[in-house]
């Protein structure tokens, strides 16, 4: 499989194929690091990270995974950056792609990370904007597929917030892998009516279904994922009590959990959470949850990820 000079900006541009390339050579750098096998693969290499907004868990993944690789991250914020303020985004990618190996983006327009794609010559990660979070996805997949052995046929419930970032890149895993996929959430929150539509032409391939309803019953029982996310995504904090409101009936708790008759359900929570509020204390700190797995696999996943387009797998 040949991913040299890929960037990934939403995951619609990877086949079945090539995520699943992906996510068997991030089983193979995970087990790497289990057992303690270094190699030095991005010796000589640099990776621009640029953040508009905060992160934890992606920072942390795209910095380690290449520098304890052997290459050099560079972490920029907007404080640091002339990024589309005294410059523009097209003249900013066209320097840094003349200075790195290659580029991650975290900020609000997905239009910023595509015009750095288009003018930067290397490969650009998206690490999340407003609308989509591609490398949490590599991440739950990942997961997924440790803990059921496959992704086909499976079952994954989105509850909460339809219409943001994770509501829309799983959307994109799911109908890529076959996995059936339902977002429940309030018809104020439901996705744009032509993602469905787009999502519903990728699933036909795959054989996976795409749902969208406000009604819990009836539409959990079976599942076997049951993922959340936060109710205010980053960039939307003024909407934080509005948002209380709308999606208070659409808490993940242990009746929730209960009502999808699945012994073996889990729990995924891309993190960071408000616990109490989306997710109750006892589910996220339960049995069922598999949050901490998701958080480890987003850096195996960068890595794998880094390593296919860089050439260097
Ligand atoms: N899940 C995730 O992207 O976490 P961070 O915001 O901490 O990077
Ligand atoms: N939807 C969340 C995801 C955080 C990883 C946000 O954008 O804030």
């Amino acid at each position: 499989m040949n991913l040299l000079n890929r960037s990934l900006l939403t995951l619609k541009e990877y086949t079945q194929e090539e995520i699943t390339y992906l996510l068997d050579l991030a089983d193979k750098v995970k087990e790497e690091r289990r057992k303690k096998i270094v190699h030095q693969r991005f010796i000589g290499m640099t990776l621009a990270m640029i953040f508009e907004k905060r992160s934890t868990r992606t920072r942390c993944a795209f910095e380690t995974a290449f520098g304890e690789e052997g290459g050099h991250a560079v972490f920029l914020s907007t404080d640091d950056i002339q990024l589309g303020a005294k410059e523009s985004i097209e003249d900013t990618a066209r320097v840094l792609g003349r200075m790195f190996d290659a580029i991650e983006f975290r900020g609000y327009k997905q239009e910023t990370v595509e015009t750095l794609a288009r003018y930067a010559g290397v490969p650009v990660y998206n690490g999340l904007t407003d609308m989509y979070h591609p490398t949490q996805v590599l991440a739950d997949l990942m997961t997924l597929r440790e803990e059921f052995g496959r992704l086909k046929g499976l079952k994954l419930v989105y509850i909460g917030d339809g219409r943001n970032n994770m509501a829309h890149s799983l959307a994109i895993g799911c109908a890529k892998m076959g996995i059936d996929y339902v977002i429940i959430s309030p018809k104020e929150l439901f996705p744009d009516q032509s993602f469905v539509q787009e999502m519903r032409e990728i699933a036909e391939k795959s054989g996976a279904s795409i749902t969208v309803t406000s009604q819990i019953e009836g539409n959990i029982a079976g599942a076997d994922a049951i993922y959340t996310d936060v109710w205010a995504s980053m960039g939307e904090e003024s909407k934080a009590s509005e948002r209380i409101k709308l999606l208070t009936p659409y808490k993940v708790d242990k009746k929730t959990m209960e009502m999808t008759q699945n012994r073996n359900c889990i729990f995924m929570h891309c993190l960071p959470a408000v616990k109490g509020q989306e997710v109750s204390f006892d589910v996220i700190e339960g049995p069922a949850s598999r949050v901490w797995d998701e958080a480890e696999n987003r850096k195996h996943t960068i890595k794998a990820l880094m390593l296919a387009t860089l050439g260097k797998a």
